[in-house]
């Protein structure tokens, strides 16, 4: 079996030093850096925006996997891809062309990537599984880091391995929210290939203890 991928999300870092947390994770043995883009719209947070992901491409040679929670999407697209974005997830439940959005995120030689929500059910995103380089399954509703794993939601992450695994699809897994050291293993036998943890790993002072216990 492949090793799972530990993706930091950097909402839990220390925001007035986080340049200098993103090269930590990095040296601690991340292998992506998750950035949580929040419009205050489609989650009741904002977070941060273009310019943020920029500046963090040049403290860190992580690759930058950025998860949109934003209404309008489409809009955003092109600025997130020239800021160097290296994977741009959207909400299936933030656009009513979703197709079309997926194609545009592919245009600009970025990685594309789908979410849904713990209430939104697979099949929406069946359509386009074709189309995407990674399926997030939100296992916490979106917009804010610490909250408690959603009890269940393992069984729709191995769903989501199952309809991946039907369609032909080397998309990646991704889990995110409520991440931890008793969450992983779950996740893990279930299918996911890529952990989002923030405040798991962010929590203590040394990341890479805590991303090698996600690993398991
Ligand atoms: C929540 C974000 C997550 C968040 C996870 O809306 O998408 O990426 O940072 O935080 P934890 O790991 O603390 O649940
Ligand atoms: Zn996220």
């Amino acid at each position: 079996m492949k090793r799972v991928k530990v993706a930091p999300s950097l909402l839990a870092a220390d925001w007035s030093r986080v340049g200098q947390e993103a090269l930590d994770v990095e040296k601690a043995g991340a292998d992506l850096l998750h950035l949580d883009v929040m419009d205050g719209r489609f989650v009741p947070n904002i977070t941060f925006g273009v310019d943020m992901v920029k500046a963090l491409g040049r403290c860190t040679e992580l690759p930058l996997d950025v998860h949109l929670m934003i209404v309008e999407p489409e809009k955003f697209v092109e600025g997130f891809a020239k800021a160097g974005a290296d994977t741009i997830t959207v909400h299936a439940e933030a656009s009513v062309h979703l197709h079309r959005l997926l194609e545009m995120i592919r245009e600009h030689g970025v990685k594309a990537g789908v979410s849904v929500n713990p209430g939104t059910p697979l099949g929406l995103v069946e359509p386009v599984l074709s189309m995407i380089d990674l399926l997030l399954i939100m296992t916490v509703n979106p917009g804010f880091g610490g909250q408690t794993f959603i009890a269940g939601m393992e069984q729709k992450v191995k769903a989501a391995r199952k309809l991946l695994t039907a369609h032909h699809s080397a998309a990646e897994l991704q889990v995110d929210g409520g991440v931890n050291a008793d969450t992983a293993p779950c996740l893990i036998r279930g299918g996911a290939s890529i952990l989002v943890a923030g405040s798991f790993v962010f929590g203590h002072q040394d990341r890479a203890v805590r991303i090698r216990a996600l690993r398991g």
